[in-house]
């Protein structure tokens, strides 16, 4: 799956300041080096997203935290070293090196070990920290395959590195510890329960409201087709009152939409010219939590 060839050269366009998108465990990012201002200038360009929303930064190790964060507590050290490489990124406070281009101003910053060989060779490679959010236009649906990238940025992106369709297929968990005791930002690809797991205590999810991290705006994860969400049980009459409507309809599965597969179902909804896209919340348990939260999300108004 590695190609070493392709590996040198997403590396020396990084540090030419280029842009290269890559894949990881939950969705593709749109990658820069968290060091030159100028590529991170461009990511937020390129992706169409306010200055102030952080970025997160990728590297290869949990022992390459100090490098990028201070005063870290010894709960966030023990989750790293757990549970990376995986999809959970920690907000922590940001070592003198971070840029304040990548924390959106912010005093926090948001670092992360993907679980993917190809982004583990890239970031071993490179050895600095890659600045990466989604490689998607702001707003709008995840990448989960390098086909998606493409179509969404073209040639906005210098360089896309294809690791195969990304097996979570949602994004990390974002787990907070920069006011000292954890919370979920954002539920993700890591689920509540390992956390507290590994934790050996209750981790709470931060209401929606605060708007401080992109993914807590109201419509995001937005394909173009309007979103409803029905439950299971009225799924199928949502969609048959829409389509007697003269709508078009799609129902995306008949209890759960997995995880893996959620924006890939959204994007070929849209594909086919689908109009609504009427659709069941999973129970909110397991990776379930992090797709409810998305659809909720995907259908608010825009
Ligand atoms: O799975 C993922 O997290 C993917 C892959 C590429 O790693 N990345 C991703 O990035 O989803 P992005 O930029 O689309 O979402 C990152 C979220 C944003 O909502 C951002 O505001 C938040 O992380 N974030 C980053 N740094 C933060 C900080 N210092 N404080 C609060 N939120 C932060
Ligand atoms: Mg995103």
């Amino acid at each position: 799956m590695i190609d070493p060839a392709s590996i040198s050269k997403a590396v020396s366009i990084l540090k030419s300041g280029g842009l290269v998108a890559f894949p990881t465990e939950t969705v593709y990012g749109l990658g820069g080096d968290a060091d030159n201002e100028k590529a991170l200038k461009a990511i937020f360009k390129v992706k169409g997203r306010p200055e102030t929303h952080p970025l997160i930064v990728h590297i290869h190790a949990a022992g390459q935290l100090k490098d990028w964060a201070r005063n870290i507590p010894k709960a966030a050290e023990d989750l790293a070293r757990k549970l990376w490489p995986g999809p959970m990124t920690l907000i922590l406070q940001k070592a003198d090196r971070v840029s304040k281009v990548a924390t959106g101003g912010q005093d926090t910053v948001g670092l992360r070990v993907p679980d993917h060989e190809v982004a583990l060779a890239l970031l071993k490679e490179f050895k600095g920290g890659v600045a990466a959010p989604s490689a998607n236009r702001f707003g709008k649906v995840s990448p989960t395959t390098a086909d998606h990238v493409r179509r969404d940025l073209g040639n906005d992106v210098d360089f896309i590195l294809d690791g195969g369709p990304c097996t979570v297929g949602v994004e990390s968990t974002i787990v907070d510890f920069s006011s000292g005791d954890p919370v979920i930002l954002r539920p993700g690809g890591l689920t509540r329960e390992r956390l507290e797991q590994v934790l050996g205590r209750p981790v709470p999810v931060r209401a929606a409201g605060v708007v401080r991290v992109s993914g807590q705006l109201e419509s995001h994860y937005a394909p173009r087709a309007r979103v409803v969400i029905a439950s299971p049980a009225e799924a199928r009459s949502q969609a048959d009152a829409l389509k007697a409507g003269g709508k078009i309809v799609m129902l995306l599965g008949e209890k759960d939409v997995a995880a893996s597969e959620l924006y890939a179902s959204l994007r070929r909804a849209d594909e086919s010219g689908a109009d609504i896209i009427v659709v069941p919340l999973p129970d909110e348990t397991g990776l379930g939590l992090a797709v409810a939260d998305r659809l909720r999300k995907a259908a608010a108004g825009r």
